[in-house]
């Protein structure tokens, strides 16, 4: 892994700040689990969906155990519901922290957003009020979470399709109130800003603007769908290009940040999301010039 140092337009205050770079990674889905350990592909790096792997045994652990030894991993998770009301899970944390064990991976990274309450799993990624007491509950909890996991976690941002009277700040606000009261990191879902800007008729360059740069550690793309009058974060078609558009954008803000590329439906040959990957690195090249980082 890489460190490097953010520019000085991005700088924050005068302690110099390195940022741990991967370079340009996919997901790693069961689809590619042959793939990718036979063939190992110019991929920089693999991001895992945590609970995937939260197993005692069986065909994902003998490809991931294959596939660990070749490439750097991250663990991406879906359950944390850091936002609920219910107690944290501590039994799905010990085994999150035991599979971190085993996979020894760059970051952990899981979800702002709440996905059940009252012990019932909603299975969806729920967008929370954002207000001061919502902060004030997220930080809270993350608090635990790293005491528990022993290292800061990064949180991504979710696409939304609601919004609640509670509200008192915008979604970006909220999302900086919660990283820095926590002392967490992020995880920035360009997709998922670009598709709540258009459900709920903000400008993503705002959104990218306030986001302090000294946290962000990594960037998710993807493809969503169109439905005319809502946008849902589908990750089941090739990412579209004002996406690309707010990508460019997001690294000429952030300087390089280690991207990856998310395909969950529609599975397309490798060889399509290779070429997708291949377009987010000319991207970065021609973004961010002289501040890309060596490969
Ligand atoms: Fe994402």
């Amino acid at each position: 892994m890489q460190h490097i140092p953010l520019s000085d337009n991005d700088a924050i205050d005068q302690v110099p700040h390195v940022r741990p770079y991967l370079g340009y990674g996919l997901g790693l889905r069961s689809e590619y689990f042959d793939l990718v350990a036979e063939q190992c592909p110019a991929v920089d790096w693999f991001e895992i969906t945590s609970e995937n792997f939260m197993v005692e045994g069986g065909k994902p652990l003998h490809f991931l155990n294959r596939i660990k030894e070749r490439y750097p991993l991250v663990m991406h998770g879906v359950s944390l519901s850091i936002g609920s009301t219910d107690p944290l899970d501590r039994e799905y944390l010990h085994r999150l922290k035991k599979l971190a064990e085993h996979v020894q991976p760059a970051w952990i990274s899981d979800h702002l957003c709440w996905t059940g309450q009252g012990g019932h799993n909603l299975h969806d990624l729920l967008p929370l009020p954002y207000n001061d007491e919502a902060v004030r509950h997220v930080a809270r909890r993350v608090d635990q979470v790293q005491d528990l996991l022993g290292r800061q976690i990064l949180l991504e941002n979710v696409s939304s399709y609601v919004t609640y009277r509670h509200s008192e700040m915008t979604e970006w606000a909220f999302f900086k109130a919660v990283a820095e009261e926590s002392d967490c990191l992020i995880l920035l879902d360009i997709n998922n800003i670009y598709v709540s800007a258009m459900n709920h008729g903000f400008a993503p360059e705002d959104y990218l603007s306030a986001i302090p740069s000294e946290r962000v550690q990594q960037f998710h793309l993807a493809g969503h769908t169109d439905y005319g009058d809502c946008i849902v974060d589908t990750h089941d078609h090739p990412v579209v290009q004002p996406v690309w558009d707010l990508y460019a954008a997001a690294l000429r803000r952030f300087g390089a940040v280690s991207t990856m590329i998310e395909r969950d439906d529609r599975f397309p040959p490798f060889d399509e999301l290779l070429g997708e990957l291949a377009q987010a690195r000319a991207i970065g090249d021609k973004a961010l010039g002289d501040r890309r980082c060596p490969a």
